[in-house]
């Protein structure tokens, strides 16, 4: 074959490949496969190089640094969007558009994640990519081109489709982005170099994209979502909607989460479940976007000032803010770890009054460069302890005081060591009282021997008192013992020993967690539990044994076995089973037909991964009952996509409402995650 015929087909074959890969998120062929196709069209380039084209797939490499950006103006200004900071404000937004259009009749709504990143405009002229630019101020923006060129994301041809060929001119506008884990990997590798990290992956994208030396945006590892058009020609839409279902199919990547539905009320139940997906996300989101799905009625609903009236985004609270280090404490744990923490003026990080993030290590600090005084950036995500992210150099007076890891227990006084090749201080002495009370309050926490009515305070003061040294204590207290504490009513010890009573009867493997040892959390404990079924025949297992058994690795095997060849933990066990600690027989198997007995449940709106015949089987075969109408009396409505009035109403009602997942880990209690 002709060289140039032969570079054509590769070219060709690639981008079907890329498109595959990253807009379908649906390979074709085998990475290896596509290694050869991709070397075999460098080889034949670098042989003949006044056939590389500026739209090559090779070409992402990035080309020798600008002086400075030119600027490109936009066709159809970029706007911006208005805010929404809470549920109501969307209800507000929905009611605004209905009076505006003079119409009651519900709207259609598309709803998708609002990417935390930055915008960007793609102008495509019959299929290939001529330039690409920022949003700037909205009018002009910078010409980026060389840039976007790099990110895989962004095809530099577009994929003709015989059924959806092409329009001659495609303005396309989307959002550039960097994933979790590759930002972290990307910080990370900055450290090391010694360079600053980013503060978060929207301003690690940002940076990264706004180089003047594009082969250095090629090094990083930018994506992108596409969510709008600018001006096209030769092709014409009729709903936002569409276009999501157009545009990936010549190349443009969209988001798979965006959902549609007609009427406010889908709209409010993918906010909740977009709350509640969110840090499960590989990507960062701040927020919703809400665009009326009718261009129609975008275009009837015009503009105002700078943002559109057919759109509004619903933001979360922010999850990072700056504050003041005011001391570095140190906190000794369960295992003895000693960890700093930097004790902050209190503020407000998404809703929540911080006041204490934690600093992990003697090393990350020294990587961090973290000193008493420094202003610093928190964040906080989910339920994990704050963390304070990077010092915000530029406030440094001199006057920061550096951190020195304590040679000496805070607590008790005695050496602490750290070993070699590890980031952990620990403190030795097992008797320890911080590490006592630790050990006590892991052992009465929920998902352990879930005992009530002993509070963290409760148990410092015991342990102060010396009414109790370890856990096993505990069952031996008796009454009096707790009232003699300060604000402890006789009625709540009556309740916190009846709890510590009933704890007594306990399955097996909550009961291993509960003894805390290293390395074997909620799930081992339940794998050694179902694998050996009593806590002898765990005791007498073999390091090599354990190993045998899926799941559990040389780390935890030897934490095992040395847990049970330390003379201290076999006492301490023997006087938990001698408290009348009784393992309850493997676990109590549910009547599986009687599980919903009684229970009334009511569907509305399409789930994610079963129909709605599945679930109605499921609720059946359980022994509840299916009903059609809202009432009162339903004991659970469980709505998905569109879930239209019904909803409505059991809110209005009160009625618990279940998403797909709550409605499984009902029916499923094996599944259970609390
Ligand atoms: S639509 C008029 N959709 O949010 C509509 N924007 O405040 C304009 N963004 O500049 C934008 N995800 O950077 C839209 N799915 C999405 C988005 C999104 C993130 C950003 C975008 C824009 C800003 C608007």
């Amino acid at each position: 074959m002709d060289p140039k015929e032969r570079i054509e087909e590769l070219r060709r074959q690639i981008n079907y490949h890329n498109y595959r890969y990253y807009a379908a998120d649906d390979p074709a062929i085998p990475d290896g496969q596509y290694d050869l196709l991709f070397n075999e069209l460098v080889r034949l380039e670098s042989e003949l190089p006044h056939l590389i084209t500026p739209d090559s797939p090779t070409q992402r490499v990035g080309a020798p640094p600008l002086e400075k950006f030119s600027t490109i103006t936009h066709t159809i200004p970029m706007l911006s969007l208005e805010n929404a900071f809470d549920p109501q404000e969307v209800v507000e937004f929905d009611a605004r558009i209905k009076r505006y259009l003079k119409d009651d009749s519900p709207v259609e709504y598309v709803m998708e994640p609002k990417m935390d990143g930055l915008a960007i405009e793609l102008v495509y002229d019959h299929g290939r990519l001529v330039t690409g630019s920022t949003r700037g101020d909205g009018q002009t923006g910078e010409d980026i081109s060389l840039n976007v060129k790099t990110i895989k994301t962004v095809p530099l041809t577009l994929l003709d489709d015989a059924l959806m060929p092409i329009p001659a001119k495609l303005e396309v506008r989307g959002e550039v982005f960097m994933a979790g884990q590759a930002f972290k990997e990307l910080n990370r590798t900055r450290l090391e170099a010694g360079e600053t990290p980013f503060a978060n992956p929207r301003n690690a994208a940002a940076g990264s994209l706004r180089q003047l030396d594009s082969r250095i945006t090629a090094s990083r590892p930018l994506e992108c979502f596409f969510y709008g058009l600018g001006e096209v020609i030769g092709r014409t839409f009729e709903t936002h909607w569409e276009i999501l279902q157009t545009i990936p199919r010549w190349g443009l990547r969209t988001n798979p989460l965006a959902r549609r539905s007609s009427g406010i009320e889908g709209v409010l139940s993918s906010i909740a479940w977009i709350e509640s997906e969110r840090d499960r996300l590989p990507y960062d989101i701040d927020g919703l976007v809400v665009k009326v799905n009718s261009l129609e009625l975008q275009a009837r609903l015009g503009v105002k000032s700078r943002s559109p009236r057919w759109a509004a985004a619903y933001k979360f609270k922010p999850t990072q803010a700056l504050t003041r280090v005011k001391e570095i404490h140190v906190q000794v744990g369960r295992t003895g770890a000693l960890t700093p923490v930097a004790i902050l003026e209190p503020v407000n990080v998404g809703g929540v009054t911080v006041s204490r993030a934690t600093l992990h290590n003697a090393d990350e600090i020294e990587k961090k460069d973290v000193r008493v005084g420094d202003t610093v950036l928190v964040q906080r995500a989910g339920d994990v302890i704050p963390e304070v992210v990077m010092v915000v150099g530029d406030e440094r007076t001199g006057a920061e005081q550096a951190f020195v890891m304590p040679g000496q227990c805070p607590v008790c006084g005695s050496r602490v060591v750290r070993p070699e090749g590890e980031a952990v201080t620990r403190c030795l002495n097992i008797d320890c009282p911080a590490k006592v009370k630790e050990s006590i309050k892991h052992f009465v926490s929920r998902r352990a021997m879930d005992i009530d009515g002993l509070g963290d305070k409760i148990i410092d003061r015991l342990v102060d008192l010396g009414l109790v040294t370890r856990p096993s204590d505990l069952y031996f207290l008796k009454p009096g013992d707790l009232s003699r504490l300060d604000r402890f009513a006789e009625k709540s010890e009556a309740n916190a020993l009846a709890s510590i009573d009933r704890s007594r009867r306990v399955t097996l493997d909550r009961l291993l967690f509960a003894l805390g040892i290293r390395f074997v959390g909620e799930h081992l404990s339940k794998v050694l539990a179902r694998e050996f079924g009593s806590i002898a025949r765990i005791r007498a297992a073999s390091k090599e044994f354990l190993e045998t058994i899926d799941e559990i690795g040389p780390q935890s095997a030897g934490s095992v076995v040395d847990f049970f060849s330390s003379e201290e933990n076999n006492r301490e066990v023997d006087r938990l089973l001698d408290a009348g600690v009784t393992v309850l027989d493997s676990p109590q198997p549910v009547d599986r037909a009687a599980l919903l007995e009684g229970k009334s449940f009511l569907f509305t709106g399409g789930l994610p991964t079963m129909s709605r015949e599945e679930a109605k089987k499921l609720v059946d075969e359980l022994g509840g009952r299916v009903v059609s109408a809202v009432s009162k009396k339903t004991d659970y409505v469980v709505a998905g996509a569109d879930p239209g009035s019904k909803l409505t109403k059991a809110r209005e009602l009160g009625l618990t409402i279940l998403d797909e997942k709550q409605f499984l880990s009902l029916v499923q209690p094996d599944n259970r995650t609390d």
